[in-house]
């Protein structure tokens, strides 16, 4: 596939995750039932591996891997606090402050990825 059609599926589903990943938290601060609808634990889940897919497509075309490239390897290991702390935020945390606060964090680990993949720099504010 084409470059600039992964690069667009990637960007386009980065997006989409944060939306819904905005939409839910709000739906968890409110304690609404909508969280817990099939539609909102199956779609999040296939537009995330649809953005992993699209990344792993262009880090091969590219020739760049995390381990190797440090700016990918910091997206990696971002994308798996954004993860964690999604959980934590949506499902596993105890209280409701334990949740907003990984919510916010989760949405702080968002920006600092896409911060990296804008300068292609592990530090995007040096
Ligand atoms: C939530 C997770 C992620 C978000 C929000 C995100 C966001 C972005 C954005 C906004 C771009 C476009 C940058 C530009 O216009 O120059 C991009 C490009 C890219 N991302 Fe991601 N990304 C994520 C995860 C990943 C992961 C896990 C990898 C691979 C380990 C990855 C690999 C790439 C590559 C190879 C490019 C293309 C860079 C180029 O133009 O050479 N991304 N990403």
């Amino acid at each position: 596939m084409d470059f600039t059609v992964l690069k667009m599926i990637h960007v386009t589903t980065a997006v989409v995750s944060y939306a819904l990943f905005f939409v839910r938290g709000i739906w968890m601060i409110n304690g609404s039932p909508r969280l817990g609808e099939r539609w909102a634990r199956i779609v999040p889940h296939a537009n995330d591996t649809l953005l992993l897919a699209a990344a792993i497509w262009m880090t091969i075309l590219t020739h760049q891997y995390p381990g190797t490239h440090a700016w990918l390897t910091a997206k990696l290991t971002a994308l798996l606090f954004y993860i964690g702390l999604g959980t934590v935020a949506l499902k596993r945390g105890k209280t409701r402050r334990t949740r907003i606060t990984a919510w916010l964090g989760s949405q702080a680990v968002f920006f600092y990825i896409v911060a990296v993949a804008l300068t292609r720099n592990p530090l995007p504010w040096y």
